[in-house]
């Protein structure tokens, strides 16, 4: 992509379904990928990475779907630096109004050495024609020297130059380890800037990873150096301490455009929305002082910030929760509330539900209201996910449960749930609780055996009443997943979580796949 012709734009790479996705208990199916992308779409992205086609059929056929569907952005495809790779991710992309190849061959001595088994020189031959290879398929083509930050400065300098020749685009220099600090990273940006021929035709980009917790920090700050693109995700997410979270690196543009005069092209109410979607989908919760798009982002406990923000919101605010879409107040709903007054509700929380969705989630409300007095923004916001995400895909539904937790008797539950195919199973179960005998039955009917790695409990609002939410993480055919459930009653909240899970396994969405970062030696895929 040619850089943009307003000098202070910063341009929007989102790698929430690449890298975001390879991270444990952040896996996607097809469908769920879509929906993340429409919602990047709209959130204003200029570039989606859909995907490494060639890691796994699902993730060719996901990253075939987007660049078919999805209009506006462009369309980014990974490939390691080999011809196999390429032509795959040329082949999934074919359907993109406008697309773009990301080859990536790692420059560090220690992946040199280690990794590769490749010299200085074989690595610039390497990369010079998988850039010219991917030229093939489409102009715009990105080149990321992995582990950039930790390669020779002098050695960066000559590989980058030599992919600006083959025809690059834009270069990436990943700080793939997360190893950088944000005046060294600024260091590295400001090098290559003024010693690669050829650097005032690319766009350079940023993607850091938050080992360190300065993924924010050091792509700023690349960003004085003139940096134009930054790689992020939504919430953060990524591999082991994940990436550079696009709603904190877009609100700190936008908070700090006096000190750094530069504009992104996103939509931020849509942010928390987008936030929440991602959490819905893959089952994995930001935490609560998470910045930007945590519950706790605008609260304000402290008497004497309470105070001040009463007399004047600036004096504690420096960004408004209206901003970054959450809405103003949080109106309460009843019994007596209308589908009218839930319908304007849900679009101002930023869901677009259509009517017949809009009919299922009033009935589940009209459910609600009956056992709790005040529903608020938190309880709407988690009805709508629950029918946004339920339903038509779902191998197993929930029928019904018993469960005993007396004292002095062993814990036991019965689970009735009924497969879409129409079978319906109930195996009765004993458990060290009852949450643990209701997952027993469950595992037990469906005959998924997993083991959870993490289960976790909390309240949506306040209040007695207030419904809870289940968290639960699992491992299973070593990798994680997680899920989510939502209801007064929290043993029933857990039996959805789990049952989201089972639902994933069952639907055989969980398959092996390679990662960017799997050795594969490159001779099993030469170049030439
Ligand atoms: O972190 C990294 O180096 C990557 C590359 C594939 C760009 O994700
Ligand atoms: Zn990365």
């Amino acid at each position: 992509m040619a850089a943009p012709s307003d000098p202070n734009r910063v341009l929007i790479f989102d790698t929430t379904l690449r890298d975001g996705e390879q991270s444990p208990g952040c896996s996607m199916n097809l469908a769920e990928k879509l929906e993340m992308a429409r919602a990047l779409r709209d959130l204003g992205v200029d570039v989606i990475e859909a995907g490494f086609p060639i890691a796994s059929p699902g993730d060719f056929e996901s990253v075939q779907a987007i660049a078919r569907e999805i209009q506006g952005p462009i369309i980014a495809g990974l490939a390691r630096c080999n011809f196999a790779d390429i032509d795959r991710a040329g082949e999934a992309l074919r359907e993109a109004t406008n697309k773009r190849i990301h080859v990536f061959l790692a420059t560090s001595a220690i992946h040199r050495e280690f990794k590769l088994k490749m010299t200085r020189e074989e690595i610039i031959n390497r990369a010079v024609e998988g850039v010219a290879r991917a030229k093939k398929y489409c102009d715009d083509v990105e080149f990321s020297p992995e582990d950039a930050a930790r390669t020779e400065l002098d050695f960066l300098a000559e590989v980058c130059e030599k992919a600006v020749e083959a025809g690059a685009t834009t270069l990436n220099i990943p700080d793939t380890v997360g190893y950088a600090v944000p005046s060294h990273y600024a260091d590295i940006i400001r090098h290559l800037k003024k010693n690669v021929r050829g650097s005032d035709k690319v766009v350079y980009s940023v993607h850091c990873h938050n080992d360190l917790g300065l993924a924010v920090a050091n792509s700023l700050a690349a960003l004085l150096e003139g940096a134009r693109q930054v790689e992020c995700t939504v919430n953060g997410i990524g591999e082991r301490a994940g990436n550079t979270a696009l709603e904190e690196i877009v609100m700190a543009m936008r908070t700090r455009e006096d000190y750094y005069k530069l504009t992104t092209n996103i939509n931020t109410r849509l942010l928390v929305p987008t936030s929440r979607k991602l959490s819905m989908v893959t089952g994995m919760q930001v935490q609560r002082n998470k910045a930007i798009v945590g519950q706790n982002a605008f609260a304000h406990e402290a008497g004497i910030h309470q105070d001040g923000m009463l007399k004047n919101p600036s004096t504690y605010e420096i960004m408004r929760p209206e901003d970054v879409g959450i809405p103003s107040t949080d109106l309460v709903l009843g019994k007596h509330s209308g589908r009218h007054a839930l319908k304007a509700r849900i679009q101002d929380l930023g869901y677009t539900v259509d009517e017949s969705q809009l009919q299922r989630i009033f009935e589940a409300f009209k459910v609600l209201a009956d056992r709790k007095k005040s529903i608020y923004d938190a309880d709407i916001e988690a009805l709508v996910d629950n029918q946004l995400h339920s339903g038509a895909s779902e191998a197993w539904q929930l029928v019904n449960f018993s469960c005993n937790a007396s004292f002095g008797v062993p814990p036991t539950a019965a689970v009735s749930l009924k497969h879409a195919d129409g079978r319906t199973v109930c195996e009765p179960a004993v458990g060290d609780g009852p949450v643990d005998a209701v997952l027993k039955s469950i595992q037990r009917g469906t005959g998924i055996d997993l083991k959870v790695t993490d289960y976790r409990v909390r309240s949506v609002t306040g209040g007695l009443d207030a419904q809870g939410e289940a968290l639960v993480e699992v491992e299973y055919d070593n990798r994680k997943l997680s899920g989510r459930g939502v209801n007064t009653n929290v043993i029933e909240a857990s039996a959805l979580a789990f049952l989201q899970v089972i639902n994933r396994i069952a639907l055989r969405q969980v398959r092996p796949r390679m990662k960017p970062s799997d050795h594969v030696p490159q001779e099993v895929v030469p170049a030439v």
